[in-house]
């Protein structure tokens, strides 16, 4: 019986996008986490305010970079390998326009291209971005993004197909509250105001450790931005950028997502790369639910440490609370917890739809689509919030999966590992778009499996 993680996941597959998994192995071994896939990808937009090449290290292989990759190269960004594996070199000197098709062809399913109205804008005076992909865990508006781009003098004029911009009058700096620190809207912000005219006041900011690398990335460009207390950032605009050398923060979200793995399958994993800081919160919840680790200056040794794993109750948050981006793989290490866990999700308003499948392999997971009533929150509560109730321990069963979405896609496949069995995960693709080197990293672990379609 072929499980469906969600209606949009039903695709057909295509080569690699199969795999036959033989679950109840622990999974032992080291993976190398490279660069964080949600800062190497703007740190790549940002490359444009540049008046000279950039340079990225640490660049993770990815599909979401190469969709970058190849949105920058159609707007005449030459994109080439650099000085040391897994380094760019951005070379902006000849970016022009490109057309709506060649934009579209190249878009594919992220979210990034919105990033590009900025730098655009600054560049050509003009930039169009077609309508957007992007996980289907909500809805993904882009208002907070246009009513800063308003704010700051552009002219934005909504299409059938996508929105064209345009700044006759070129961009001045701007007072802006955003509604929710949202982290791609405060993305927008930085890279538009830091070349617009004058003293930009951004308040409500995200200020997750990918957002600061990026200030840190635009600091090494030439523009000045400071960061305040309480969600608060001035950018005072520059007339010049130079290009950049960064090397990218480790990946927190695969970091997290190979622990959760370690959990479920009763594995030990060494995270080469992974660092405290980013991950403290995380870390907290880790050993609540009964797991342990060991911290040293290459990486983190996540291990399960008691069986049954103990219950806890989550919410997602926005920075420095629990990413939302690790509640799908610690969902299915609850599954193994004796008790009663309680994961809210408070930034998505569809993020906990994949539980659907793990309850067909055995897991006993209710999701209140209304949440369960509040406790504390750092930021105003708001309607979209769900709760997932997980009891467990219950023993997982090998089933056809489809994925559904990236973070959910990976659960499925820590699910199937931690399961008595064989599953057949279907639309691996996904998870391969946000996981560098996906299957290499499962070998190296001791997974039994066979890429089969
Ligand atoms: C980024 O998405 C990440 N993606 C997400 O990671 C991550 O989960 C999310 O930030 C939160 O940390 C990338 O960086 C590419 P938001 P983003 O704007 O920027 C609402 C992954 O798995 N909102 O902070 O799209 C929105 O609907 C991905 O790597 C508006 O209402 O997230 C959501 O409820 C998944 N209007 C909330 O804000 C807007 O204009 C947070 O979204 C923008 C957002």
């Amino acid at each position: 019986m072929t499980l469906v993680g969600s209606d949009e996941a039903r695709t057909a597959p295509t080569l690699g996008d199969v795999l036959e998994i033989r679950g109840g192995h622990p999974l032992r071994g080291q993976v190398d986490v490279k660069g964080a896939k949600n800062l190497a990808t703007k740190a790549m937009v940002a490359s444009l305010l540049g008046e000279t090449p950039s340079t990225l290290r640490d660049v993770p292989e990815i599909r979401d970079v190469e969709v970058v990759r190849s949105l920058l190269e159609v707007h005449g960004v030459s994109v080439s390998e650099g000085d040391e594996p897994g380094s760019l070199v951005l070379d902006p000197a000849l970016a022009k326009s490109a057309g709506f098709e060649e934009i579209d062809a190249h878009a594919g399913s992220s979210r990034i291209p919105i990033l590009f109205c900025g730098p655009l804008l600054h560049l050509l005076g003009q930039a169009f971005i077609p309508d957007l992909g992007g996980c289907r865990i909500g809805d993904r508006p882009i208002d907070f993004h246009l009513d800063a781009l308003r704010n700051f003098g552009a002219i934005v004029d909504k299409q059938p197909n996508g929105i064209r911009l345009s700044a006759p009058e070129g961009l001045h700096g701007a007072n802006i509250e955003l509604p929710y620190p949202s982290v791609g809207a405060t993305e927008q912000v930085l890279l538009t105001a830091v070349r617009a005219k004058g003293v930009t006041e951004l308040r409500n900011a995200a200020i997750e450790p990918e957002i600061m690398d990026l200030i840190g990335v635009l600091q090494k460009m030439g523009a000045i931005i400071s960061y305040e207390p309480n969600r608060v950032i001035f950018i005072e605009g520059v007339d010049e950028l130079h290009g950049y050398d960064h090397r990218s923060l480790f990946d927190r979200n695969e970091a997290a997502s190979w622990a959760c793995a370690a959990l479920a399958t009763d594995g030990e994993i060494f995270v080469k790369g992974a660092r405290q800081y980013e991950m403290l919160t995380f870390l907290n919840v880790f050993r609540k639910v009964g797991g342990s680790f060991d911290i040293t200056d290459e990486g983190i040794w996540f291990r399960r440490a008691t069986t049954p794993l103990k219950p806890v109750m989550v919410e997602t948050d926005v920075h420095p609370g629990f990413m939302t981006d690790w509640q799908q793989p610690l969902i299915v290490a609850l599954t193994q917890a004796g008790g009663v866990s309680i994961v809210h999700e408070t930034v998505y308003e569809n993020r906990l739809g994949f539980t659907a499948a793990l309850n067909q392999m055995g897991a006993d997971i209710v999701v209140h689509p209304k949440g369960l009533e509040g406790v504390y929150r750092r930021v105003e509560r708001r309607e979209l919030e769900q709760a997932a109730v997980i009891t467990g321990p219950t023993p997982l069963t090998g089933a056809d999966i489809v994925v559904p979405d990236l973070r959910g896609g990976y659960a499925y496949v820590i699910a199937a590992l931690a399961a008595e069995g064989t599953s057949r995960v279907s639309n691996v693709g996904i998870i391969r778009r946000g996981y560098e080197k996906f299957f290499d990293k499962l070998t190296a672990l001791g997974a039994d499996f066979d890429v089969v379609g």
